[in-house]
């Protein structure tokens, strides 16, 4: 079994945690070499980004300087981490990737999917994901779950409506890319989001 890079995405609450959890465990039960990674973050810049993109700012922050230190954060992800691990033969699974810019920023602060995707091509020289779990919940359900969390960061803090916009910019993704991104019921209880994961890796990652 060669080494892949998947990706997991979803809004708020679908769970990316648990299928963190699960994937990791496939892999190495199988013998892989996994590295768990997230974005933002994953490198010591890549941290500092993320804090200044979670946290809040009495003058908030314009779409584009967010897409700007996503997409840095990701270049720098990408060429220390990413890269030579894949390079190294492990396995790399990230709690999010370029869709998540595709959906939050092109779709949810109305950037435009193909504007946010067309930044992604030009970053990052055709690196995609062999496969993208979308943890697919209704926001109502997200919301929920998220909420007994620490207290909101910058985007968790965003109303319903941001949220289905995201929703739906994950959409759009999975019906222009079905060979890559499978959808799983985030909603159903996890132990059946598990099977339904573990069926999936079965599927796309047995060689
Ligand atoms: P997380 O808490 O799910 O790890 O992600 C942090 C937040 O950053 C989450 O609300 C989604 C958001 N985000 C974007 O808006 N664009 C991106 O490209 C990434 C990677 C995350």
């Amino acid at each position: 079994m060669h080494n892949r890079f998947v990706s997991i995405e979803g809004i708020e609450g679908a769970g990316k945690t648990t299928a963190m959890r699960t994937l990791s465990k496939w892999v190495s039960e199988r013998g892989g070499a996994v590295v768990e990674t997230r974005e933002p973050g994953g490198t010591a810049l890549g941290e500092e980004l993320r804090a200044i993109l979670l946290n809040h700012r009495d003058e908030g922050m314009s779409a584009l300087s967010e897409v700007l230190l996503m997409f840095a954060a990701r270049a720098e992800h990408i060429e220390r981490v990413i890269q030579p691990a894949l390079n190294a033969g492990q396995w790399v699974i990230s709690d999010r990737f370029n869709d998540a810019s595709i959906a939050y920023q092109g779709a949810g602060r109305g950037l435009g999917l193909e504007r946010v995707e067309a930044l992604a091509h030009w970053l990052n020289t055709g690196l995609q994901p062999d496969l993208t779990l979308w943890l697919d919940v209704p926001v109502a359900t997200g919301l929920a779950r998220a909420a007994g969390r620490s207290s909101p960061d910058r985007f968790e803090a965003e109303q319903s409506a941001f949220f289905e916009s995201v929703r739906s910019g994950y959409q759009w993704l999975a019906t222009r890319y079905p060979q890559r991104i499978v959808r799983i019921d985030a909603s159903l209880d996890p132990a059946e989001v598990n099977q339904a994961i573990c069926a999936v890796l079965e599927a796309h990652c047995v060689d």
